[in-house]
Formats: structure tokens, C-alpha cells, sequence
């Protein structure tokens, strides 16, 4: 049962649940699947996913809108991009269908566990998928776990959205290869070196540029990057390296019908950076932090935003899409699931 929580002092941090949804595959297919009680998972230790990584992952939020509802944004298309990531690691793919009702399954069984209106919070959904056979050739498993479980959750970065201080990358975020572009735990690896010397120096993040030319941005540990001209054009990096983001391809709608912004993904150049008035971090997580400042080998941008507030078309982004996934705002059809 759930404990005392402080929903407003909350981070991005796990809290064990009730319930989580568990299905097994064998024999060429998913079982039937349900809810489980128990968090822990025991595994052969030669088990695919230990030797070879061979797992995946997404996130995705339910939220407790004005009116007492239970929504989530946009479940489809994170059952749509564990797809891709799935084909690429030879891993089955799991039905849209069934992805969609374990998210309802999990969190109706949870809902003591979603977070109030207007405390900031919100229930963070992790769907995973684990090769769970022994494997000791190079080889894909045979036999799969699809898991989600929740936790609840508040603000991604320390000081909630307050601009943050971010540093350009030496390292590559991914694996090599172009797997970039899928939510693969390799490619979050790869990213935590990176982001232990980031953060060791007093920085939240790295700007990751793009591993063949280190020219173009490319994205963050966790998040793609949304920059705003001062005429209000988004502009978003176009990369087959980086996550598709579900947050950035909602923002560039939000800007475009209801922010009277216009909207562009194409290759960022690094040199263009400082021209930007306003940057910012977009993410199931972090939500849009924005970004005051960001340093590159002793040099710094800071953007006119400053440290202190986000700047006016950040803002406007940030109140509309939160306006819209806490029911404050008229959702697009189909981007909101009622739980
Ligand atoms: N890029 C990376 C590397 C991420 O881990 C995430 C988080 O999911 C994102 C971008 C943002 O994607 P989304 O908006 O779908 O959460
Ligand atoms: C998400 O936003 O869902 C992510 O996966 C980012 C991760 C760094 C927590």
C-alpha cells in the first residue's frame, strides 16, 4: 500500500509501486500477461540481457488533469517507437493493442500512486523489454519479458525549471552504428560516463554534436533540444541519430495551432547556436527545461533568457502543452488516453 508521499518535495527518483504488468515470450509468442506483485526479477546469469544488452525500453507519464481524470500522452506512439527499437535489437515486438491496455492495467492498479493536480508531479511509466534465455554465442534470445512498472515522479533537473547550465560533449551519446535514433539501454551506457564528468563539473547535461563532423547538434543524454528564434520559430534538430522524441513532435504542433509560432526540424550548426534567443531541453522527463547557458571548452553562450526565468516563448510552449496534458487546454484528437 501506498506510503506518505510529499508530492510537491518529489524528484526524479523510483518508488517501488503495488503492481506491475509482466508478459512472458515463448514457444514464437506472448503469453497472456498481467499484473504482478513482485519487483524483483530473478534470471540465469548468462541470461541475453546481462551479456549481450539486449533490451530496450520507453517512458511515458500519466497525469492527473483539473477535473480529476487519469490521462496519458500519447501511448500509441511510445508502443510505435518500442517497435522500432525492438526490430533493431531482433527482439519481438509487442502489439500496440497490448501495450496500450498493460498502461491501462498498470495504472488504474496504481492510481493511488498518481500524483495530485496541481503539485507539479506525475506518474512516470517505464515499459522494458528483456531477452531473458541463456545466450553464450552471439546470438538474439528466444525467450522475452515485456515489464512495465511506474513510479511517481516530480521535476527531471534539480531546481525544477529553472534554466540549467549545460556543457558540450567530448564523447558520443550512442553506440556507434546509427543506433542512435532507438531507446536502447546501450545507448544510456554509452551516455554515463559523459554524464558523470557533466555533472562532476557542475553541469546538468551534454549537448552530444554529431559524432562524423562535430558540426551539428545533435541531442542530449535524455532529452532533444528545442531552440526559439526572436521572431517565435522553433527550431528543432533533424537528425536520423537522435530519439524521436514525442515531446518535440507534440511542441511543433503546439507551436505551429496553438502558440502562432512557427515550427522547423532541420540540421542545427553548432556556430548558429548563439544566434538563438531561447534554448531548451524537451523530454517525457524533463518536460521543457530551459537552457541558460551552455559552456564549450572554456568558451560560454549564454542565452538573453539568463539563469533566473525562462524566456517568454519557452514559456508559452511550456504552459501550453502542460495546459494540455492536465486537461486545462483542448487536447488534439487522440492525445490523450483516458484511463
Ligand atoms: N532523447 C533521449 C536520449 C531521451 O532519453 C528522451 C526521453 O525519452 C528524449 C530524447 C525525449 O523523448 P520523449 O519526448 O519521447 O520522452
Ligand atoms: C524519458 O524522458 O522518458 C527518458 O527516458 C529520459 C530518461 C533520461 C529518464
Amino acid at each position: 500500500m501506498k506510503q506518505e508521499i510529499d508530492w510537491k518535495e518529489l524528484g526524479f527518483g523510483y518508488i517501488q509501486t503495488d503492481y506491475r504488468y509482466v508478459c512472458r515470450y515463448r514457444n514464437g509468442q506472448w503469453e497472456e500477461g498481467g499484473l504482478e506483485t513482485d519487483a524483483t526479477i530473478t534470471l540465469s546469469e548468462c541470461a541475453c540481457v546481462f551479456q549481450y544488452a539486449q533490451t530496450c525500453f520507453e517512458g511515458l507519464k500519466a497525469y492527473r488533469t483539473v477535473d480529476g481524470r487519469i490521462v496519458c500522452f500519447r501511448p500509441d506512439l511510445n508502443a510505435a517507437r518500442m517497435r522500432s527499437s525492438c526490430e533493431r535489437l531482433v527482439m519481438p515486438v509487442f502489439p500496440e493493442e497490448k501495450f496500450l491496455e498493460a498502461v491501462r492495467m498498470l495504472v488504474q492498479a496504481n492510481a493511488d500512486y498518481v500524483p495530485p493536480y496541481g503539485t507539479g508531479a506525475s506518474l512516470y511509466i517505464r515499459p522494458f523489454m528483456i531477452g531473458t534465455n541463456s545466450v553464450i554465442g552471439v546470438k538474439p534470445a528466444q525467450e522475452y519479458e515485456f515489464r512495465m512498472f511506474c513510479t511517481p515522479v516530480g521535476a527531471y533537473f534539480k531546481g525544477g525549471i529553472k534554466p540549467i547550465s549545460i556543457r558540450v560533449s567530448d564523447y558520443d551519446r550512442a553506440a556507434p552504428h546509427g543506433t542512435g535514433n532507438i531507446k536502447a539501454g546501450l545507448n544510456y551506457a554509452m551516455s554515463l560516463y559523459p554524464i558523470t564528468v557533466a555533472h562532476e563539473e557542475g553541469f546538468a547535461e551534454n549537448m552530444y554534436l554529431d559524432p562524423a563532423t562535430r558540426t551539428k547538434v545533435e541531442e542530449t543524454g535524455g532529452a532533444n533540444f528545442i531552440f526559439i528564434t526572436e521572431d517565435g520559430t522553433l527550431v528543432t534538430p533533424k537528425s536520423d541519430c537522435i530519439l524521436p522524441s514525442i515531446t518535440r513532435r507534440s511542441l511543433m504542433v503546439v507551436a505551429e495551432q496553438y502558440c502562432g509560432m512557427k515550427a522547423e526540424e532541420r540540421e542545427v550548426f553548432f556556430s548558429e547556436v548563439p544566434e538563438f534567443a531561447e534554448c531548451g531541453l524537451c523530454g517525457t522527463a524533463a518536460v521543457i527545461s530551459p537552457v541558460g547557458h551552455i559552456h564549450d571548452h572554456g568558451r560560454d553562450i549564454m542565452f538573453p533568457s539568463g539563469m533566473e526565468e525562462m524566456g517568454p516563448w519557452t514559456r508559452r510552449l511550456y504552459e501550453t502543452l502542460t495546459g494540455i496534458q492536465l486537461g486545462r487546454l483542448p487536447a488534439p484528437e487522440g492525445w490523450l488516453m483516458e484511463i
